[in-house]
């Protein structure tokens, strides 16, 4: 459905009225020039006070995906399964849909952009990544695939608030959490954010629009904050390092794409390490145009319902993500067969084989923790899990992935070092 052409006013049906639903209907009754009004608003729970006239709601999704003058539908549930239902409904009915589900659109993208094709219809989803940072457009429009060297960033809000919390202020993991549930930050089931799943369907999603790759998240290796011991981020921290959960995205040689999303130690001389609480930043390292930094709110109703304005506003001159990268034989493959910097920590040196690491740069124990650091080749990570294991946390470093190709491991290593501190 053409919106511009047919010049209508955006009708829209909504899905969803949490957070950001919530935030999307005030911003809309305040926004009169984008000439798109809310028709209904389906939910679950039609017990629950809300503030908005009643008549507006509906349990029945058909009420919305049958109704002809709903052009445009609004998805912002947080039940997956029925998002993909809605999106797949709605798409295949010509509507134009714009979405937060970034689960589900990370799932099910294939499927998807062939529905978008058949049927004409538009799929927008930048409030899927980094909620307030127009992050998804520019790498669809903007950078070239070939010069695009890697995309690497903090993606999750929740985990940024909760880590930034315990490394500034010393709060414990659990209350932290809390409160990011409190302000909206947090997923529905918070497990997906402190697993780093989120993170890795933001991380899917973003490396279609970056390589034309369509991986599923779970191709992706990926761990969050959960295994992080308090002495992890404080060791960090006395070294010039913060702790960062990170999306890392970067094209290695051979032409395949490195994607993981780990907990990081990030240097102080990085972007990244001014970013706090639930805000995100982006790293774009481009052969041409060297670095460049987006930042800005990762999470919460206001700044989400803020990335999906701008789709509305963006349907109105008939924008839709062109998908130009992708390859038609899906031949953009992540790999496993490179190298990366980590630090395990762990309870005592004797937890971990040495043989898991193709070399080792610095051994450190303290009182609290053991601390190793070297080179671990991603596909011996993929494999085991044995760093995933209560008592044991892993934390990549942020240098870039290419560097440590097999020359650089092979390299002899002519600092190992030893050192007990006495606290
Ligand atoms: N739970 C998500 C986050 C919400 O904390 O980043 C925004 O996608």
């Amino acid at each position: 459905m053409s919106i511009q052409n047919s010049n209508k006013e955006l009708i829209i049906g909504l899905f969803g009225f949490g957070v950001v639903g919530g935030s999307l209907y005030k911003v809309l009754k305040d926004t009169p020039g984008l000439n798109a009004r809310i028709k209904k608003v389906c939910i679950r729970n039609a017990d629950k006070e809300r503030d908005a006239p009643a008549a507006l709601f509906t349990t029945d999704a058909a009420a919305i995906l049958d109704d002809e003058s709903i052009n445009v539908i609004v998805e912002l549930t947080s039940d997956a399964d029925a998002a993909y239902h809605i999106i797949a409904t709605a798409l295949s009915r010509g509507k134009a849909v714009v979405t937060a589900g970034k689960s589900t659109v990370a799932a099910h993208l294939p499927e998807f952009i062939a529905l978008q094709r058949q049927y004409g219809a538009p799929l927008l989803y930048e409030a899927a990544c980094c909620a307030s940072i127009p992050v998804i457009r520019n790498l669809e429009e903007y950078y070239d695939n070939d010069l695009l060297r890697c995309v690497r960033g903090i993606v999750n809000g929740s985990t940024n608030y909760v880590l930034t919390r315990m490394s500034r202020d010393g709060a414990s993991f659990s209350d932290a959490l809390q409160e990011a549930q409190q302000a909206g930050f947090a997923e529905a089931d918070p497990a997906l954010d402190i697993t780093g799943a989120d993170a890795a369907n933001k991380l899917a999603i973003l490396l279609t629009h970056a390589y034309g790759s369509t991986v599923q998240p779970g191709q992706v290796l990926y761990t969050g904050i959960t295994n992080l011991h308090t002495a992890d981020v404080a060791y960090g921290r006395q070294k010039g390092y913060d702790v960062k959960l990170v999306a890392h995205a970067g094209k290695l040689d051979d032409g395949r794409i490195a994607a993981f999303v780990l907990p990081t130690f990030v240097p102080q001389d990085s972007r990244l390490y001014g970013v706090a609480n639930e805000y995100n930043g982006v790293e774009i390292e481009s052969s041409l145009a060297d670095r460049q930094f987006f930042y800005g709110k990762g999470a919460g109703g206001f700044p989400t319902a803020s990335a999906v304005l701008s789709d509305l506003s963006a349907l109105r001159y008939d924008y839709r993500y062109e998908y130009r990268k992708l390859q038609p034989e899906g031949a953009v493959h992540v790999s496993a067969d490179y190298y990366i910097r980590v630090c395990i920590s762990c309870n005592g040196l004797l937890q971990v084989r040495h043989s898991e690491f193709a070399r080792i740069d610095e051994w450190v124990s303290n009182k609290q923790r053991c601390y190793i650091s070297g080179i671990i080749q991603i596909s011996r990570l993929a494999e085991s899990d044995w760093w995933r294991q209560e008592g044991i946390s892993l934390i990549a470093y942020l240098e870039c992935i290419e560097q440590y190709g097999p020359e650089a491991v092979k390299a002899e290593s002519d600092w190992i070092h030893e050192e007990v501190y006495a606290d």
